[in-house]
């Protein structure tokens, strides 16, 4: 339907890209990305009017998203007829739109395109032997450029390769080493470096595609405080074991799964080291001083959590000073202390104690007669403790 609309509008349009790619390779995918050949932006609107949808358009750049009422979402973009200008006296050559909007893509596998328009509809468009590229299992870039026009493309490619288990190619994999001898990377502002991070460690196996990086000595590039070493390969390590750990609980919520690798990433640094790395990454002066508390926290907590078992204090206590800890601290902290009690504290916490709901609520002090004021929270703090140690408290008089 989406291309019979094209067709009304007298536009060819195709989808294009990550969902292509992933329909050969057989993995699922569910971003729809589409191409007119001609108005996107009007072809967007007509698409959310059919299908009783919203859509929003950047006429500067001339696309727009259209969410559909089940909440899928497609992108717009509009492959505009342009002139390519050969150098010297060769003559201006026009080449189709969807052509050139292929060719300004990174990586063969990712220059394909499907027909939506009727008379052709599911017609493969491959100008760039990307259907070889997937059979041989090898990621390309289709021009020597790539790399110059953006250097996240060398991250990109490392992701690609290692979620689909392909080879970076030959001449690709010299342009990277070129790249980053030429020091491309340093002048890539810290919001993109982070973002292509953060996609890194939401990947599947984010310590591969980290050492890939080192490899290419990328991490060094972004800063050298970011390169890996053995410590904080067995850090980021653990830190995968105890992702998998906790999601085979299936406790809800799952943790930000980001956050865990890059504080596995920082492992080491002291506070103005982070600091430097917070700048270099562009995090703002707000995400900067919430990271830099996290760590202290978890510092300060590792270091309660020692004390609680040097003196030997009831589990409450251990309940009280993981509480205030965000998941991604707590599983942090199981991380960085493998094979030590501290680990199977921090478990017991997650899988235990933090689950321990007692029956009393502000309504029943109340009504008990306790006079309304902060001696509320001291109560009820005092009420969850005593149910963590397996005390029966219920009469008013104990609490007292
Ligand atoms: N693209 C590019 N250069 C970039 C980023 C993106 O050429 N630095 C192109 C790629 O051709 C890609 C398309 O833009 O297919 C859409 O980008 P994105 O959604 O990031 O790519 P996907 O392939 O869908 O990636 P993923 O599977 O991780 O969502």
């Amino acid at each position: 339907q989406a291309g019979e609309l094209g067709q009304q509008t007298g536009h060819a349009v195709y989808v294009v890209g990550g969902f292509v790619r992933d329909l050969l390779l057989k993995h699922p995918n569910f971003d729809v990305d589409l191409v007119v050949e001609g108005d996107g932006v009007a072809y967007a609107a007509e698409l959310a009017r059919i299908y009783g949808g919203r859509y929003k358009s950047h006429p500067k750049f001339k696309t727009a998203v259209v969410i559909l009422p089940d909440g899928q979402r497609v992108d717009v973009a509009t492959a505009r007829l342009e002139y390519y200008e050969y150098p010297a006296a060769l003559p201006t050559v026009e080449l189709s739109s969807i052509k050139m909007d292929l060719y300004r893509r990174d990586f063969t596998v990712n220059a394909l395109a499907l027909h939506l328009s009727p008379e052709r509809f599911g017609d493969l468009v491959d100008f760039f032997g990307a259907q070889r590229d997937i059979k041989d299992r090898v990621l390309r870039v289709l021009h020597s450029l790539s790399f110059v026009e953006d250097p996240t493309r060398i991250v990109r490619a490392i992701r690609f390769s290692e979620r689909f288990g392909f080879r970076i190619g030959g001449q690709t994999d010299r342009l990277i080493k070129n790249a980053v001898r030429h020091s491309f990377f340093h002048k890539l502002s810290g919001s993109r470096v982070m973002h292509e991070l953060r996609l890194i460690f939401e990947e599947k196996t984010p310590l591969s595609c980290l050492r890939r990086m080192q490899d290419y000595k990328l991490l060094a590039a972004i800063h050298p405080l970011l390169a890996l070493t053995p410590s904080k390969e067995a850090v980021l390590l653990e830190v995968e074991n105890v992702i998998n750990w906790y999601r085979l609980l299936y406790i809800e919520p799952q943790p930000l799964v980001w956050m865990l690798y890059f504080l596995g990433l920082c492992t080491g640094l002291d506070p103005e080291q982070f600091a430097i790395i917070a700048r270099r990454l562009n995090f703002s002066k707000r995400q900067a001083a919430e990271m830099a508390a996290l760590r202290q926290q978890i510092r300060d907590t590792a270091q309660g959590i020692f004390n609680w078992e040097y003196h030997k204090g009831p589990p409450s206590e251990l309940y009280f000073l993981l509480e205030p800890m965000p998941l991604e601290g707590a599983l942090y902290l199981m991380a960085r202390n493998p094979r030590e009690p501290l680990q199977k504290y921090v478990s017991l916490h997650l899988t235990t104690l933090r689950h321990k709901r007692v029956e009393v609520t502000g309504n029943d002090l109340k009504a008990l007669g306790v006079e309304a004021g902060p001696r509320y929270a001291d109560i009820l703090r005092r009420v969850v403790g005593a149910a963590i140690d397996g005390l029966a408290v219920c009469r008013a008089e104990q609490l007292e």
